[in-house]
């Protein structure tokens, strides 16, 4: 409880909460239903932000799937994307013929995606989809558009469910906006 309570205080405004994050999921969880009925459905999660919100969506999917994780490196320690991407840990198994649906927390510049969702078109996945928790288009640097998004955001440093500053804060259960004097912009 103490621990929880020391995070919030770090925390300018709550932005998005359980509760919504909870009715989003689920409604995206059953339009991919609809939408992934009789197709080999593979569903990736893009390590580590995205890991709650995957554990959350694959549970709201009602078909048979396969699962699978990967890593890629995009903001290092600050709050800026550098801009380039590196695979950190591949996929464990082939790809080609799947239907793939990348699983992100959030689609900032839109570098890391835009570079994941080649590669796999590349491997010869039938079809790469984007679902992302959050979308910030204010930030986009290349042309890419969720195919799925829960919500879209302002231009601000979010974290929480999942998504972290300097590692922490991925296991605060709401997502807000960190206080700037927490990373040094003022204060
Ligand atoms: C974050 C986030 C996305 C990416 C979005 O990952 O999870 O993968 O950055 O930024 P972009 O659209 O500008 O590429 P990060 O590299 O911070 O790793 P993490 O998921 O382990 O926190």
């Amino acid at each position: 409880m103490e621990k929880t309570v020391s995070m919030y205080n770090d925390i300018e405004k709550i932005l998005v909460t359980r509760r919504e994050i909870d009715v989003a999921v689920k409604k995206l969880g059953d339009m991919i239903t609809e939408q992934y009925e009789g197709k080999e459905l593979v569903m990736v999660c893009i390590l580590k932000g995205a890991a709650l919100f995957f554990s959350d969506l694959i549970r709201e999917v009602s078909l048979p799937m396969v699962i699978d994780f990967m890593s890629a490196s995009s903001y290092g320690s600050g709050t800026e994307s550098k801009g380039e991407v590196r695979i950190k840990k591949d996929l464990d198994r082939p790809i080609a013929g799947k239907h793939v649906i990348l699983v992100e927390d959030i689609v900032d510049t839109g570098n890391t995606i835009y570079f994941l969702q080649n590669y796999l078109k590349d491997r010869g996945a039938a079809s790469v989809r984007v679902a992302t928790l959050l979308d910030k288009p204010a930030r986009r640097k290349v042309p890419l558009k969720a195919d799925y998004y829960c919500f879209t955001i302002p231009d601000a440093f979010v974290v929480g469910y999942g998504l972290d500053y300097d590692e922490k804060y991925r296991n605060l259960p709401d997502i807000g906006i960190l206080s700037p004097g927490v990373y040094g912009a003022e204060g």
